[in-house]
């Protein structure tokens, strides 16, 4: 599976007694793609899971697992998530300087594994210049990163629209992602302005009219 726009729901918010069902009911609505929020409790100030839940759920399903590493030091990682399958890593701008950055790019690319890199609310998108022209993915965060359920932050926007136009321009090849916050009201707004990937969590997850809101955040169930 190659990486395409769309919709990455954040099982974060899953309910991990019926992790398999809820994963379950997403993929019969289309949804191939899940985000999986990696925390240390250092560089955030939250623990979630680690490599074993995404090596179990890619073993169960056949999926595009979208790792997002909220971590200090990932370049002592890497493995063991290439090892649980993930497709995409993306680490954060604020935990390399540009040799390390690079580093890490690099060696992903070698291991056939898209790489993406984020930025936090507060960090500004002049950070990411270094490495544009080599990821696959920009993460533009839209709350501070550690917990689901946060209300989004609105400058989220000018962010996206400043990677689009830069891709643009460049002729880069990245998709822009967006995770934080994103419900029928934000979602869309990033559609807009450009953003190709809304990762959502509490919106999604352990809803009745699930599919209603897929569709809100631009999902064609296919
Ligand atoms: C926050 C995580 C987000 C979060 C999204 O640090 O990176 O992916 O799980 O959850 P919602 O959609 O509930 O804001
Ligand atoms: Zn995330």
């Amino acid at each position: 599976m190659k990486l395409q726009p769309g919709i990455a729901p954040s099982i974060l918010a899953a309910n991990f007694l019926k992790l398999g069902e809820n994963i379950q009911t997403m993929k019969e609505e289309g949804v191939s793609m899940f985000h999986f929020d990696i925390m240390d409790g250092h560089f955030v100030p939250n623990l979630s899971y680690g490599a074993n839940i995404v090596s179990q759920v890619n073993g169960a399903y056949s999926i595009f697992s979208d790792v997002h590493l909220m971590i200090a030091n990932p370049e002592k990682y890497l493995d063991m998530f290439i090892q649980a399958g993930a497709k995409l890593i993306t680490f954060h701008v604020e935990v390399v300087d540009v040799p390390l950055g690079n580093k890490l790019i690099n060696y992903l690319k070698e291991k056939n594994i898209l790489v993406g890199i984020s930025l936090k609310p507060g960090t500004a998108v002049e950070s990411l210049q270094p490495y544009l022209s080599l990821v696959d993915l920009v993460l533009v965060m839209s709350v501070e990163p550690g917990f689901g359920g946060q209300v989004f932050i609105p400058s989220a926007l000018e962010k996206i629209a400043y990677f689009k136009e830069q891709r643009q321009r460049h002729q880069w090849h990245y998709l822009i992602e967006v995770d934080g916050g994103i419900d029928d009201v934000s979602g869309p707004q990033c559609l807009q302005a450009g953003a190709d990937i809304l990762v959502a969590g509490s919106y999604l997850f352990q809803k009745k009219d699930l599919h209603d809101r897929l569709v809100k955040l631009g999902h064609h169930s296919s």
